[in-house]
């Protein structure tokens, strides 16, 4: 594909001029954008038949509805105001948006990035996608969960949950959280409970990376080891995390 990457990143530039980057929570998406292309960039190299430039949109478009949701809803919380990644999808395919970010995108090359879009936070892929679309799906789950934890580093984490800093060093994490844990698999928003299941929640999307590539640049930016290196001043959650740091990564 042919895609004038300028114009894609002055038009994003512009969409977002529009809301108050002053605000941390859009200054926030604006940054996770440009890392989460970067990223699928980075991926998609590694994955054949995957065209760079398409991923790289897919990854600069995929979180276009936070930016309405939070000004409309002040929140990034989808489960008290929108599907942001829906939200997002509808935006660009069903009231025009795509058009001011690149036109001329071939039909396949529109269901590729409406697709990916759509599902880029669902907790499973659904299972009707077409294989193309499940491998620029994953591409960009990877980046996205990539940059998970680098937020969860550069911001406070009692920013991120909404808690206070002794609820966060006091929580036990739940049983169930836990068994997500040792079974290696990511946590279902409803399981999640205490301040702590939240952070554990973020750090068990490492069994989620699909591609060898994206374990080892996560590995390699060293985010989710300093989420694991979390100081909890409860004696069974900071053991748990001895647990967590020395298999992790196995
Ligand atoms: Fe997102």
């Amino acid at each position: 594909m042919l895609l004038d990457r300028e114009k894609v990143t002055r038009a994003f530039d512009q969409y977002v001029s529009d809301y108050n980057a002053d605000d941390p929570k859009i200054r926030l998406k604006i940054d996770h954008t440009y890392r989460v292309a970067a990223l699928c960039e980075q991926i998609g190299q590694a994955v054949p038949v995957v065209d760079t430039d398409l991923v790289w949109l897919c990854g600069m478009l995929h979180d276009i509805g936070r930016f309405e949701q939070v000004r409309r809803y002040n929140t990034f919380v989808d489960a008290v105001s929108v599907e942001h990644a829906a939200f997002g999808a509808d935006l660009l395919f069903n009231e025009g948006l795509l058009n001011r970010f690149c036109t001329g995108l071939s039909e396949t090359e529109q269901r590729i990035l409406e697709c990916s879009i759509r599902n880029h936070s669902a907790y499973r892929l659904s299972p009707d996608l077409s294989e193309t679309e499940i491998t620029y799906s994953n591409v960009l789950r990877d980046a996205d969960k990539i940059d998970i934890f680098r937020v969860n580093c550069d911001t406070p984490l009692e920013e991120i949950y909404n808690v206070t800093t002794e609820d966060l060093k006091n929580s036990f994490v739940s049983e169930e959280v836990k068994e997500c844990f040792r079974n290696r698999t990511a946590v279902l928003r409803k399981l999640k409970k205490t301040p702590i299941d939240y952070v554990v929640a973020h750090l068990c999307l490492v069994f989620e990376l699909v591609y060898p590539i994206s374990r080892v640049i996560a590995r390699k930016q060293g985010y989710a080891d300093r989420m694991l290196s979390f100081e909890s001043d409860n004696p069974d959650t900071a053991e748990w995390f001895a647990m967590m740091r020395s298999t992790i990564w196995e």
